[in-house]
């Protein structure tokens, strides 16, 4: 067992946690998660009204009587999804923790506090961080350049990123971004973190609800097979590889307006990679991690084995390394 400060405040089994993802964080994946003993998030805006969220909760609390989260993930949108409903329909559960992410969490925070719900923000830049410690926030999730996703527009990986951070909040605080195992658990750790949040390595899992030919892509494919659209938009993305994020990186650097490439990425071209396992059929999120990502576990083997081996390099491999000095001869 690892116990950290997350696991304390938070009451989960292992610092380990399923972040939010639109189209994949649904209820089995994430009572899976909560079944290993670690932290799962389903996503809200995955589902298609407050209702079915509601819906989504009660079907993954009859499939574990462990504690799991909602992510709200809060974008801004010409028209916005009623998030006051979405909020309203978490608290009405009785969801303990709640991931916001996207941009400032305010609005919401207030109204899950009076209800007890604990909320972790996930952000990408240390002064973020320190914003939404300052605004009440119980923890913070820090996304580096490395993330599947939205990794912001400062560029700055994990491995500055997080002990950055460290040095500013008073918090407990999650890395995310290019985790996949044990290894990455305990650089974490060693970075001033106190846990890990992983999204492309729980798609690539037995319950993740997606076609398996996207979860056997991301155990063929390499640290290098992403790619970054939206940069010229300032609303960069990390994406997997494929004929229509390379075209949509091209069009833009061609100098074309979203207007034109708003086809290529529409959400519904993009669902459909992970129902009809077409590859190519629109824009999927996959972040570098995909590099070290060598198989298909169940949730509990994934989780199991990270914190098993995690303990055996903090004792072995660290531990081993420790030597004590040679005496000085005397005389
Ligand atoms: C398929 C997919 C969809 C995602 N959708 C969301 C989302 O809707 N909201 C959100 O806050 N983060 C989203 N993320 C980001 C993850 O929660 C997490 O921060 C990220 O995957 C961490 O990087 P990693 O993939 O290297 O582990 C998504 C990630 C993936 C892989």
């Amino acid at each position: 067992m690892i116990r950290t400060r997350f696991t304390e405040e938070f009451g989960v089994e292992h610092p380990v946690v399923q972040g939010g993802m639109q189209w994949v964080g649904r209820a089995p994946l994430v009572a899976a998660v909560a079944n290993s003993g670690a932290l799962g998030f389903i996503t809200a805006l995955t589902q298609p009204t407050p209702e079915d969220l509601a819906k989504e909760i009660a079907r993954c609390r009859e499939l574990t009587d462990r504690p799991f989260g909602v992510n709200l993930t809060i974008l801004p949108a010409i028209t916005p999804p009623p998030y006051a409903e979405y909020r309203q329909a978490i608290i009405d559960a009785g969801v303990p923790i709640v991931e916001t992410a996207g941009s400032n969490p305010i609005e919401h925070l207030e109204h899950f506090h009076t209800h007890g719900i604990k909320v972790i923000h996930k952000c990408t830049s240390v002064r973020h961080a320190v914003k939404a410690e300052s605004l009440g926030v119980d923890a913070v999730s820090i996304d580096g350049f490395e993330c599947a996703g939205h990794p912001g527009e400062d560029d700055i990986p994990g491995l500055v990123l997080i002990p950055a951070a460290a040095d500013r909040l008073s918090i407990p605080m999650l890395a995310s971004g290019g985790f996949a195992d044990a290894r990455g658990l305990v650089a974490a750790l060693a970075l001033g973190a106190d846990g890990i949040n992983m999204g492309t390595r729980f798609m690539a899992t037995v319950e993740s609800g997606i076609h398996q030919n996207v979860k056997d892509r991301l155990v063929e494919a390499g640290e290098r097979d992403t790619q970054l659209i939206f940069r010229q938009l300032r609303n960069t993305s990390r994406v997997a590889d494929n004929a229509v994020s390379r075209e949509v990186v091209e069009r833009l650097n061609d100098g074309a307006a979203f207007e034109d490439v708003r086809e290529l990425v529409a959400g519904a071209r993009g669902v459909g990679v992970y129902e009809s396992g077409d590859l190519d059929a629109g824009i999927w999120s996959a972040g570098m991690v995909q590099g070290l990502i060598n198989d298909i576990p169940t949730c509990d083997e994934l989780v199991t084995r990270i914190v098993r081996e995690a303990a055996g390099i903090i004792r072995n491999r660290l531990g081993g390394a420790l030597v004590e000095p040679a005496p000085v001869a005397a005389g």
